[in-house]
């Protein structure tokens, strides 16, 4: 019976982070177990940054973004040295079991570290949704109704300008932010990686709208495809219509959690700590069909997840 777990956040923020770190410290109370709170991921394992949590230790924070345990890249987590000091450390204080709640990067961390005895669970946290054995990732309803509710403000002063609005939003691998968003707000055209776009042909439409009378356009574009004022400047080129160029940043990663996104942390913080009662270790925790669910962490960080290509085809048939 495992007695002493760690609970840490690695990798970019995410709304719901704080969701899942109360959900694994108040089950593991409740089973009987000591949990200790990790600062700044793999940082905190390494330096020994480390301070045991009970039931208050996670009171007040289900509602807030950002994350209580903070959050950093670690590069020397990444050399077998680093991992090494971090097992000490487990060592030291008696820490047998750790959740990371992270994104891919940190799950490679979390095998490395399963691989020298410490058992690892990962919880997919990143706004992106980008982690492939699971359906959904803790933050992504957040990111993706801050993004909506940005860009119904800039559809205001777009439309007031009879202007193109060009709006860059999160998703530095995939597009599933810009699918989403483009879908919720109405796009006039959604450009990601994942689906080839034709800048003359978005021109050429939107000239044609024009003439139908339609006056102002909303382009969004993902963060992996970048160039959001090029493209914005090409089109105004093309089309002859002001066009401006918005970045949405990091705004899209903070902010309270929705319901959504505390709910699912709530479930999957709950399964690992199950999982690491029954001395399970080296899993990364997913949702599949709206169920709980668990993978060996390297089959987990093989897989592939799929474009929503048929959400992009609707968007694209039904603008205007
Ligand atoms: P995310 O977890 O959101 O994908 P990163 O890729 O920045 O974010 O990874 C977070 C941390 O996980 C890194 O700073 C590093 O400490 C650790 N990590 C990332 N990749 C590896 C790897 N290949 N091997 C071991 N640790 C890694
Ligand atoms: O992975 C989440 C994410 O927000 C990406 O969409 C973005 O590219 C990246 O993190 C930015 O990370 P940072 O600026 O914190 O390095």
């Amino acid at each position: 019976m495992i007695k002493k777990i760690g609970v840490l956040t690695s990798g970019g923020d995410a709304p719901g982070m704080n969701a899942a770190v109360r959900a694994v410290v108040r089950t593991a109370i409740s089973k009987g177990m000591e949990v200790y709170g990790v600062r700044r991921g793999y940082v905190g394992l390494i330096t020994g940054d480390v301070f045991q949590m009970d039931e208050k230790s996670v009171t007040d924070i289900i509602h807030n973004g950002g994350t209580i345990l903070y959050t950093a890249r670690c590069p020397e987590f990444r050399t077998a040295e680093g991992v090494a000091k971090a097992k000490a450390k487990c060592d030291e204080i008696g820490i047998e079991g750790l959740v990371v709640i992270g994104g891919d990067g940190s799950f490679r961390g979390a095998a490395d570290l399963s691989a020298q005895g410490v058992l690892c669970i990962g919880l997919p946290g990143t706004i992106d949704n980008d982690i492939a054995c699971t359906e959904y990732t803790i933050g992504f309803d957040t990111a993706m109704n801050t993004a909506m509710e940005l860009v119904d403000k800039l559809r205001d002063t777009s439309q007031s300008h009879d202007r193109i609005s060009v709006v860059e939003v999160m998703g530095r691998g995939a597009g599933h932010i810009a699918v989403n968003t483009g879908i919720a707000c109405g796009a006039t055209d959604i450009i990601t990686k994942e689906v080839p776009y034709d800048l003359d042909k978005i021109a050429n439409t939107m000239l044609e709208k024009k003439s139908k009378g339609k006056q102002n356009f909303v382009v969004i574009v993902a963060e992996g495809v970048g160039h959001s004022q090029e493209i914005a400047t090409a089109l105004q080129e093309k089309t002859g219509i002001e066009a401006r160029a918005t970045i949405l940043g990091h705004v899209q990663r903070g902010g309270s959690p929705t319901l959504r996104d505390r709910v699912e942390a709530t479930r999957m913080g709950y399964y690992a700590v199950e999982l690491l009662e029954q001395g399970i270790g080296n899993r990364v925790v997913g949702l599949k069909e709206g169920k709980i669910v668990d993978y060996d962490i390297q089959e987990a960080l093989a897989m592939q997840k799929p474009y929503d290509e048929k959400l992009h085809k609707i968007a694209e048939q039904i603008a205007f």
